[in-house]
């Protein structure tokens, strides 16, 4: 008896095979080809090849793990969210998707912003007009390649093409529907009203379903496809950040993750769809039912030590030096004491969203002297990245959105002194999960729970999700902390006028 998750990401697909007591008895990868960049600022990829990296995973997992097909109880899917696939009458891909990242519909925004309203698309979609949401790229299409738009029947997002080839089934689920910018969050439905004002049919929409429910089975074409067995129920699942939560156990109001990647993002899972009237934190369904989730999210955390490994070195061998570059640049830190002796920087590499919504945001180092060293700066980059993902707690906090216990996730969850650089700015103990493997694992989680291995969500969470340990706050560390926080605060402000454009 096991599950099968598969998350259809950006830079490839990966499938793994859960038993019942949490376990991952055998995972694999497939390599997308990379996105295309047409233009500058562009991102598409072809769903074709989504599919062909998702049987790639399929296959390779139940291989590893001897798995006979008939043994996988039930298939869920994640994926990367917000991209546009256009199929015709005959379920032919019509262009490439348009992906999350792709930054053209800067004009469509504006467009739909003035049109609607920005407080009434809040109240109707639960979130802001934003460049990445799907919604702004169908109407870029319907602008600039009317010929191709005319042709378009369906829509479906990135992992739902793929559930599409397994089943036959045009479906969605809740959580991946909420970034489309066309789902009443708060109702759990698409929302007739912004369908009808921007003129898309809402009979090119899936059905959207909660997390668990099943929404499809195995069809001939796609069993042969995948090595899976004919009739497997396929549940709704989550769009990636719904699903990883659900892999890290943040289901329940007061559950918290903060994960650092190249972008950090702050996740908490609410019983009400809690909304920021000025759109800083997205607001979306959880794959959970009955329960939503917020969202911040610093577009150059992990990248910030990335840039500085690159620019100022990773010390000793650089690059190739012995053991990992982050590794050592951490150590380095350490020497360095809370606070940076005054040293703070801004992250803001790649603009920022969460709280500033400022794409020409840049970055800064503020406060040297010549008795700073590189342990400094390089401490200073590790606060500076947690101090703005302190800045997505701050807006919690003003939507009364609790936040009781915070979940380490990515790189920042790996090193010793950026977890605890983590407790000291976040001022709470925070938690290192045992093992971190993804949205697929959320998604094999919810196909758990649709295959009846699990009574809810919940029950999945506390069974399957372990955590490694509790770091908890440096009283002294704290309050110094607590001082740069509050210097950090006025950095953006007084950086804005100052920025290159
Ligand atoms: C979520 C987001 C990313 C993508 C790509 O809002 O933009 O997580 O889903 O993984």
């Amino acid at each position: 008896m096991a599950v099968l998750g598969l998350d259809v990401g950006t830079g490839g697909s990966r499938a793994v095979i859960v038993e019942a007591d949490g376990s991952v008895t055998a995972a694999a990868s497939e390599p997308h080809a990379p996105f295309d960049a047409p233009r500058t600022g562009w991102a598409e990829q072809h769903p074709g090849d989504w599919w062909r990296a998702s049987q790639a995973a399929v296959r390779a997992a139940l291989a590893a793990g001897g798995t006979a097909p008939g043994a996988i109880r039930a298939v869920g899917l994640s994926g990367q969210m917000h991209g546009a696939v256009l199929l015709d009458a005959a379920g032919a891909v019509v262009r490439p998707a348009i992906i999350w990242c792709d930054q053209r519909t800067d004009a469509q925004c504006r467009r739909l912003t003035d049109e609607v309203g920005a407080a009434r698309l809040i109240e109707l979609v639960g979130n802001p007009a934003l460049t990445g949401f799907t919604l702004p790229k169908l109407l870029w299409v319907r602008d600039e390649e009317p010929a191709q738009w005319e042709r378009v029947r369906t829509v479906l997002l990135p992992k739902d093409y793929v559930r599409w080839r397994l089943t036959g089934e045009r479906a969605t689920d809740v959580a991946d529907a909420s970034g489309t910018l066309l789902f009443d969050v708060a109702r759990r439905c698409w929302s007739s009203e912004l369908l009808g004002r921007v003129g898309i049919d809402a009979a090119s929409l899936p059905a959207a379903h909660e997390g668990p429910a099943v929404t499809g089975r195995l069809a001939r074409a796609g069993a042969e496809a995948t090595g899976l067995a004919v009739g497997t129920p396929v549940v709704a699942g989550g769009g990636d950040q719904a699903a990883g939560a659900v892999g890290m156990g943040i289901v329940g109001p007061g559950a918290v993750s903060a994960t650092i990647g190249t972008s950090g993002v702050v996740f908490a899972a609410t019983d009400r769809p809690a909304r920021d009237p000025r759109g800083r934190v997205h607001t979306f369904c959880h794959a959970a039912p009955g329960r939503w989730h917020v969202m911040g999210v610093t577009q150059g955390a992990g990248l910030s030590l990335r840039w500085l490994r690159d620019t100022l070195g990773a010390g000793a061998g650089g690059a190739d030096g012995p053991g990992d570059p982050y590794d050592r640049l951490c150590a380095e830190a350490a020497a360095a004491p809370p606070g940076a002796d005054g040293v703070l920087w801004a992250p803001y590499l790649m603009g920022e969203r969460t709280p500033h919504l400022d794409p020409h945001a840049r970055a800064a180092l503020v406060g040297l002297s010549a008795a700073h060293g590189r342990a400094h700066v390089i401490r200073a980059v590790l606060e500076g990245v947690a101090f703005s993902l302190r800045d997505s707690l701050t807006v919690f906090d003003e939507m009364g959105v609790p936040a009781t216990r915070i979940r380490l996730g990515g790189g920042g969850a790996r090193s010793r002194l950026w977890r605890q650089i983590q407790a000291d700015v976040y001022r709470r103990p925070v938690d290192v999960p045992a093992a971190e493997e993804g949205a697929a694992y959320g998604a094999a989680l919810l196909a758990g729970v649709g295959a009846g291995v699990w009574g809810s969500v919940d029950e999945a969470c506390a069974g399957a999700v372990r955590v490694a340990g509790t770091v908890a706050p440096d009283p002294g560390a704290m309050e110094t902390l607590d001082g740069h926080y509050r210097r950090f605060r006025a950095l953006y402000g007084a950086l804005r006028p100052l920025a290159g454009r």
